[in-house]
């Protein structure tokens, strides 16, 4: 496995490998990799020949009062993680590679797609993420590039922006990955005290729960989700949203229309820990 640091290596490997008629598929992580990941890499597999992952916390994504200090670093054994599963490359650019230190005349500004959800929540999260995913796609010049449904909206800002600023790549999202008891997988789980874990899972059964009253035939869920959000803060969550929204816009519904296809999207927190997840379902 190649473990590689400045764009010029980078390009350089990639490069070759599509000189040689290869495919490579790009996984981007911020580190601290689980089973979550794992799932977007075994997809990248079934698609490419070559996996290139890049492990980056991006300053640029978090908040000044957010977990950046101390976000989950743990290096040498997300590189074990990498040589077991055959990654080919690993991208372990530092801040000055990613943004050296010269004065910046370009900001990313997102439209409606950061209305909601963590674009309304998190100022500057997406468009932080937008950033760093332009800057690495222009760095990496991948064939494919894998992301998680687990953030989704994530997902729909880089397919716009892709499409937007033609970037010559497809986009594919994988599923969640999950723990057996429901919990979404996520770097952040590593916060959580025994007491928050056995908790945890609740958000999302709060979801299934409201999905499965939807499909019923609840077409106005307002005063559904406002309980299941009342059921969630009894048990000692802190809700920031838990909503239904359009797939595409990402702009809340209150009303419902027959086979449409709709993301119900919640962020909560448990103590410090800020947990979301999703579900997408057809009504
Ligand atoms: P990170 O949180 O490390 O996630 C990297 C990728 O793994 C994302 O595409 C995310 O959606 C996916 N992922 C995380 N948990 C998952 C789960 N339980 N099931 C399926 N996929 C999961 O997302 C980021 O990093 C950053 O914002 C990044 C895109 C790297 C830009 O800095």
């Amino acid at each position: 496995m190649n473990v590689v640091s400045t764009i010029s290596e980078i390009r350089s490997v990639v490069k070759q490998l599509q000189l040689k008629e290869q495919k490579v598929a790009f996984v981007p992580t911020m580190g601290a990799l689980h089973g979550g990941h794992l799932s977007l890499i075994q997809l990248a597999k079934k698609v490419a020949d070559h996996i290139v992952v890049s492990i980056y916390v991006n300053p640029e994504q978090f908040g000044p009062a957010e977990d950046f200090g101390s976000y989950p670093r743990t290096l040498e054994r997300d590189l074990e993680f990498c040589i077991q599963e055959n990654v080919g490359t690993v991208f372990t650019p530092s801040d000055e590679v990613m943004y050296g230190n010269e004065e910046k005349f370009f900001r990313i500004e997102i439209d409606v797609l950061n209305e909601h959800l963590d674009g309304g929540s998190r100022p500057g999260y997406f468009q932080g993420i937008a950033l760093v995913v332009n800057k690495l796609f222009n760095i990496v010049q991948p064939d494919v590039a894998v992301f998680g449904q687990k953030d989704y909206q994530q997902f729909q800002v880089i397919q716009e922006m892709v499409n937007e600023f033609n970037h010559d790549l497809e986009l594919i999202m994988a599923p969640i990955e999950r723990a057996e008891d429901g919990l979404a997988l996520s770097s952040r789980n590593a916060y959580l005290s025994e007491t928050e874990k056995a908790i945890a899972p609740l958000l999302f059964k709060k979801m299934q729960e409201s999905v499965a009253e939807i499909h019923k035939g609840l077409l106005k869920p307002e005063s559904l989700l406002s309980r299941k959000q009342k059921d969630l803060e009894a048990k000692g969550f802190k809700n920031d949203y838990f909503n239904v929204y359009s797939m595409d816009r990402l702009q809340p519904v209150s009303k419902l229309s027959k086979k449409e296809t709709y993301i119900l999207a919640a962020a909560a927190y448990l103590g410090k820990t800020r947990l979301i997840d999703n579900i997408i379902f057809e009504c």
